[in-house]
């Protein structure tokens, strides 16, 4: 094309929305979404023993901590702005019906107790779930012959609902008297947050909150998170109890269930392949809403900026702000630390 066609081409747009984007400072000024320190909660996994620092194969620079060595982590935390820490427990021992979790000396409500006393201002989430503590890694009681839960009318195997409600409850009062702040029932068992307000409620603990995982699915990028904490169900899978990723409207019925039951805060779970369930709940519900990027999201992420295929600085915040665009007030992501260090001027 010459220069001369080009003067004549006939057509001159009558918006110009590239006006807006000319420069970093006016493009700093008209951007929608920001993310700040307060929208990040960091998850940690916790072991017993001590001086330990073990590094997850699958999760490229996450730790399993003891809780000497958590501590200092936790500080670090708080220094850089972060307002809360989710807890996930790797027991010294595993049985059908995971009692470690409600063991005063299990390896939560001791970690609850040391991070609370190093760092009284640090919101401390529990992880309410008993997947990292039975032996059949399914999230609570499951049916089984010979069992004093056994009912003959269910299959074998079946994740038994109101015997699993009764020991969340129990669990959560035990981590809420050793201090947690919120308690975040992660089963998708029928009427959990019915049930754990009850029981705080009626232990005097009315003031602990309870964040729930209303909508979470029955995803394959749990994966790393599985070896991480150790988690993987023994036989079967989560798709009786978890929700089928091929449904959106149900993630409403799910809210409005735990709306109902007095949850104060929502999680979706995973976070980006989700937008759209985050976008309809942000519209329909006005409590503050968590999206959790989990652990699948974040290896995917970490293994491609490893082989050198993308930028893991640009590629994570794209992601963050997407999920925050999207409608999420708070994000659990693993690169919480990260990003509050990339967000400081
Ligand atoms: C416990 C729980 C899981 C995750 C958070 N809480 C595992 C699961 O449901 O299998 C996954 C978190 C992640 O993948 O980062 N039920």
């Amino acid at each position: 094309m010459s220069d001369i066609q080009v003067q004549t081409f006939p057509y001159t747009p009558s918006m110009r929305p590239r006006r807006l984007r000319r420069t970093a400072t006016l493009r700093r000024m008209v951007q929608e979404t920001q993310l700040t320190p307060n929208d990040f909660i960091y998850p940690l996994f916790i072991r017993h023993g001590k001086d330990i620092r073990q590094p997850i194969r699958s999760m490229p620079n996450q730790f399993q901590w003891s809780i000497d060595r958590v501590i200092p982590e936790v500080c670090e935390a708080y220094r850089l702005g972060i307002p809360a820490v989710i807890l996930f427990g790797i027991p010294e021992t595993k049985d059908a019906c995971g009692r470690e979790n409600y063991d005063l000396n299990g390896i939560i409500p001791q970690s609850i107790r040391a991070i609370k006393d190093a760092v009284p201002e640090m919101l401390v989430i529990s992880d309410m779930c008993f997947c990292e503590y039975t032996n059949h890694g399914h999230c609570g009681i499951i049916n089984h012959k010979g069992e004093t839960h056994y009912q003959a009318h269910l299959p074998e195997g079946y994740l038994l609902n109101d015997a699993t409600l009764e020991l969340l409850a129990r669990t959560s009062v035990v981590h809420a008297e050793a201090g947690a702040d919120i308690i975040a029932p992660s089963g998708m068992i029928d009427g959990m947050v019915g049930a754990i307000r009850a029981g705080l409620d009626g232990e005097n603990l009315a003031h602990t909150m309870i964040m729930s995982y209303a909508v979470k699915y029955d995803s394959g990028f749990y994966g790393p998170f599985r070896d991480a904490a150790g988690s993987a169900p023994q036989f079967g899978d989560r798709s009786e109890y978890q929700m089928n990723p091929a449904n959106r409207r149900e993630a409403l019925k799910e809210v409005a269930l735990d709306v109902a039951e007095g949850a104060d805060m929502l999680i979706v779970k995973p976070a980006l392949p989700y937008l759209d369930v985050l976008s309809d709940v942000r519209q329909a519900y006005n409590l503050p809403l968590v999206a959790y990027q989990v652990s699948g999201e974040y290896s995917m992420i970490y293994a491609a900026a490893m082989n050198g295929w993308i930028d893991l600085q640009r590629c994570t915040l794209e992601t963050l702000t997407s999920i925050k665009r999207a409608g999420a007030d708070i994000i659990v992501t693993y690169f919480a630390k990260d990003v509050v260090k990339w967000l400081q001027p």
